[in-house]
């Protein structure tokens, strides 16, 4: 089975400034063992990316050092307001965080966000961190202001029925669900402890039962929200020698489970593969404007069964909370723009 070079719309991969967790180029690696060519990244990195300036050189760092196609956020800050109609002409989509999460960034209050989506003017999207009440002030903005909106990690009942409402009213409203929000819950974060910690925090299963129900409808797209960070930052470096650290940083990687998770589902009759291709090509291609590209593709053996991981691992922090799941679906190899770049558990452009 074949499907076209796939879109992850959020990940992390840490440049600049968090290069020990991830950077370019590993995190574009563990992209095309996923299945993905095109990537979204996020400007939580250190400094975040909410000036022109620091995010041209973030981008051009991208463009160089990535194996696959990589376009970065611009991070909505109070402090770099001004920064934003240079920001909205060249990056695609702005990134506003509503909610404490990894990361510097952060807008609080009425005021900077009336401001900011009055400076973003264009039609490229708004993505938000935007839990609990934050995202009703989230749809809001979007009405108010007429705006595009993309809610990034849905992760509860209350909050994909408050979008499936939005929606059906005719907002400007898309969303994203990360797989580990789809195929896990509580208990997997109290066995995982520091592995099984990101936000928003796993949910119960009437969440995920939820989440699950609005997978052919409200769910516009699957992100695998990739957000490395070492074993070390975790508090468990070397599996003996553990030492807890106080508040071990939130997220988890992704970019080299969601679509053998995916695929998994799929082969149990959970989702199509047609329904996949929509999550992780077709709407996300949409939603972002993202450019086409050229003879890219990922061909998959649809019914090949192993433990996961099926090959060693491209992220540079090296671990996973789906290892020692059972899947069904192999990513045998990928092709991007003429160019056999993974095949048979390897990277072939590193
Ligand atoms: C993300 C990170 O580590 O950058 N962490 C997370 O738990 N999801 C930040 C974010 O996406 O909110
Ligand atoms: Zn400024
Ligand atoms: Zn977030
Ligand atoms: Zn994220």
């Amino acid at each position: 089975m074949r499907f076209p070079g796939l879109v992850d719309v959020h990940v992390h991969l840490r440049t600049p400034g968090g290069e020990h967790k991830e950077n370019f180029r590993t995190g574009s690696a563990a992209a095309l063992a996923g299945g993905f060519t095109t990537l979204l990244a996020m400007p939580n990195t250190q400094p975040p990316l909410a000036s022109y300036k620091d995010w041209r050189i973030a981008q051009t760092r991208a463009q160089e050092e990535s194996l696959c196609d990589v376009f970065l956020m611009a991070g909505a800050s109070e402090a770099h307001i001004d920064e934003l109609p240079a920001l909205a002409q060249n990056a695609p989509a702005l990134k506003i965080y509503l909610n404490d999460t990894y990361g510097p960034l952060r807008v609080e209050g009425i005021e900077p966000l009336r401001r900011i989506f009055q400076s973003w003017s264009s039609d490229k999207p708004i993505a938000l961190h935007a839990e609990g009440d934050s995202l009703a002030q989230a749809i809001a903005m979007s009405a108010i202001y007429d705006r595009n909106i993309h809610i990034c990690h849905v992760a509860r009942k209350a909050e994909i029925e408050l979008i499936a409402d939005a929606k059906a009213r005719g907002l400007k409203v898309t969303c994203e669900v990360t797989p580990h929000h789809l195929f896990l819950t509580e208990a997997d974060a109290k066995r995982l402890g520091p592995l099984g910690d990101m936000r928003p925090r796993l949910g119960t299963q009437e969440d995920i039962e939820a989440l699950w129900r609005h997978i052919n409808t409200t769910i516009d797209c699957i992100a695998s929200d990739h957000a490395p960070h070492t074993l070390a930052d975790k508090g468990l470096a070397g599996k003996l020698e553990a030492i807890p650290v106080e508040d071990p940083p939130p997220g988890v990687p992704g970019l080299e489970s969601t679509l053998p998770l995916l695929l998994t589902a799929a082969h149990e009759g959970r989702l199509t593969y047609d329904r996949i291709q929509e999550l992780l090509y077709t709407n996300p291609r949409r939603i972002y404007a993202l450019p086409e590209q050229p003879q890219t593709w990922v061909d998959v053996d649809e019914k090949s069964f192993y433990v996961f991981p099926d090959h060693p691992l491209y992220t540079k922090c090296g671990w996973s909370p789906f290892e020692g799941r059972r899947m069904t679906g192999r990513i045998t190899r990928v092709v991007l723009k003429g160019n056999t770049v993974y095949q048979d558990g390897k990277v072939l452009s590193v």
